[in-house]
C-alpha cells in the first residue's frame, strides 16, 4: 500500500448521496420516490481534530455518519479514509477498516446488551478480532480501558442497567476504543445525558482525543455541545452542508441564513445586548427530504431570499474566505448589510404558508439552539 502523506486529512467524503427508496404497492413493490437523506456532501476531517456536525432532526447527519461507515450503503460519491476508498473494499479489508472507525451512539443502554457484563462486552470485540494476546492479554487491556474512561475494576462484573446513564456512556466509549480506531463517529453522545453529566463525558472524549490522537466525527443538535468540542462544524439542511467554518468565526459571525437566524434565537446574558438582539424567526416547516424544494433549499424559509437565483439555481458550497464555506448565492451581499431580511409574515404571505408556523414556535429550532450561551463547564 502506498504511504499516505501525513497531511492527507484522515477522511474525505466527496460528493456523498444517500438516497432511501419509498415503496408503495401491494403484490408487487414499486419505487415511487427517494428520501434524500444525505444530497451530495463533501467535508474532510484532519488527522487528530474534531469536525462537529449539527442540523435540525431529520436533516441526514445519522444517516452521513452510518454512511461513512458503510453501516448504510451510499448510493454516489466517495468516503476515502486514510487514502482508501471505503467503498471498494469487501470481506477482510472491509472488516479491517471497520476497525479503524467506530461509533459512539447517542443511547448506550439500547446499543449495549443488557445481558453482558461489562467484562464481556469490553472483551468479545478483542476476541472477535483474535486481539489482546489470550486470556491475560485480554483482562490486562480491559483494566486499561476501564481507567481510560473513569471507572472502577469493579464495574467488570456488573451489568449495563446498574450503572447510571453518563457511567453507561463510559461504558459505551470503551467498547468504541477496545480495537484502537484511529476514527469515532460519535452520534449525539450527551443529548440523552443531564447537563452536568454531559460536560464530564465532553471532557473524556477530549482528554482521549489527546491522549490517543484520535480523530472524531461529532454529531449533535445542541449548538453548545459542538461548540465546546469541534475545531470544524458543519451546519447541515435537508441533506446538504450549507455552511462549514472553524468553530469560533461560525459562531462569532455565522454567514449562512439558516445559521444566522439559529444563532439569532440564542438569549445573550448581557441584559443590553439582548435588549437589542435581532431574532430572525424561520417561516414554515422543515420541507419533506423526499420532495425538496427546486434551487436553494432553504428558500421557502429564507429571510433574505432573492426573486432571481434562489428559486431555480442551487448554490454551491463556495469558500467566502480561508477555511468558511457557505452555499448561498447573496452571501456577500448578506455579510456587508447590502441585503436585509424579510419578516416572517413577508416570507410567509410569498410561499403561502402560515406564520403560526415559524420556526419560534417549532420546538425542535429551540432545542437546536438551546444551552449555545451556556457553555458547558470544565470540571
Ligand atoms: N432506513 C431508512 N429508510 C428510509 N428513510 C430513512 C432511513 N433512515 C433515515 N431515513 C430518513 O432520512 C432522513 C434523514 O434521517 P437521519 O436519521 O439521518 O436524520 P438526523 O439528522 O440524524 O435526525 P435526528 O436529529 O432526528 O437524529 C429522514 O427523513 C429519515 O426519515
Ligand atoms: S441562496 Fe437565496 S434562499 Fe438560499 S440562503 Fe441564500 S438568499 Fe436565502
Ligand atoms: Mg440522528
Amino acid at each position: 500500500m502506498t504511504a499516505v502523506p501525513a497531511a492527507e486529512p484522515l477522511l474525505r467524503v466527496r460528493g456523498l448521496k444517500v438516497h432511501f427508496p419509498i415503496k408503495r404497492g401491494i403484490l408487487i413493490d414499486r419505487t415511487v420516490g427517494h428520501v434524500r437523506a444525505v444530497d451530495g456532501v463533501d467535508l474532510s476531517i484532519d488527522r487528530g481534530t474534531t469536525y462537529g456536525l449539527v442540523g435540525e432532526s431529520g436533516c441526514g447527519k445519522s444517516t452521513l455518519g452510518r454512511a461513512v461507515l458503510r453501516l448504510t450503503e451510499p448510493t454516489e460519491g466517495e468516503v476515502v479514509f486514510d487514502g482508501t476508498d471505503v467503498a471498494g473494499l469487501k470481506g477482510e479489508d472491509l472488516r479491517h477498516m471497520r476497525r479503524r472507525m467506530q461509533m459512539v451512539f447517542q443511547d448506550p443502554l439500547g446499543s449495549l446488551d443488557p445481558r453482558q457484563t461489562v467484562e464481556s462486552l469490553l472483551s468479545e470485540p478483542l476476541r472477535a478480532h483474535g486481539l489482546g494476546d489470550g486470556t491475560a492479554g485480554i483482562a490486562a487491556r480491559i483494566r486499561e480501558l476501564l481507567d481510560a474512561v473513569g471507572l472502577p475494576v469493579a464495574s467488570l462484573r456488573r451489568y449495563p442497567h446498574e450503572f447510571s446513564g453518563g457511567q453507561r456512556q463510559r461504558i459505551g466509549i470503551a467498547r468504541a476504543l477496545t480495537l484502537e480506531p484511529d476514527l469515532l463517529i460519535a452520534d449525539e453522545p450527551v443529548s440523552a445525558l443531564d447537563v452536568s453529566v454531559q460536560a464530564q463525558v465532553i471532557n473524556l472524549l477530549e482528554e482521549l482525543q489527546d491522549r490517543l490522537g484520535l480523530t472524531y466525527l461529532v454529531i449533535a443538535h445542541d449548538l453548545a455541545v459542538v461548540r465546546h468540542i469541534s475545531d470544524v462544524v458543519g451546519v447541515m439542511y435537508l441533506g446538504s452542508l450549507v455552511e462549514q467554518a472553524p468553530a469560533d468565526e461560525l459562531y462569532e459571525e455565522p454567514l449562512h441564513p439558516y445559521t444566522r437566524a439559529l444563532m439569532s434565537a440564542v438569549p445573550v446574558p448581557d441584559p443590553v445586548v439582548e435588549e437589542r438582539r435581532e431574532r430572525i424567526l424561520l417561516a414554515g416547516d422543515l420541507p419533506s427530504p423526499a420532495n425538496p424544494p427546486s434551487g436553494c433549499r432553504f428558500h421557502t424559509r429564507c429571510p433574505w431570499r432573492q426573486e432571481t437565483r434562489c428559486d431555480t439555481e442551487v448554490p454551491v458550497l463556495r469558500e467566502l474566505a480561508p477555511g468558511r464555506l457557505v452555499s448561498c448565492h447573496w452571501a456577500e451581499e448578506i455579510r456587508d448589510g447590502v441585503l436585509r431580511p424579510k419578516s416572517p409574515e413577508e416570507v410567509a404571505a410569498t410561499q403561502g404558508v402560515s406564520v403560526a408556523a415559524t420556526g419560534a414556535e417549532n420546538p425542535e429550532s429551540d432545542a437546536l439552539v438551546q444551552g449555545i450561551d451556556a457553555p458547558i463547564e470544565r470540571t
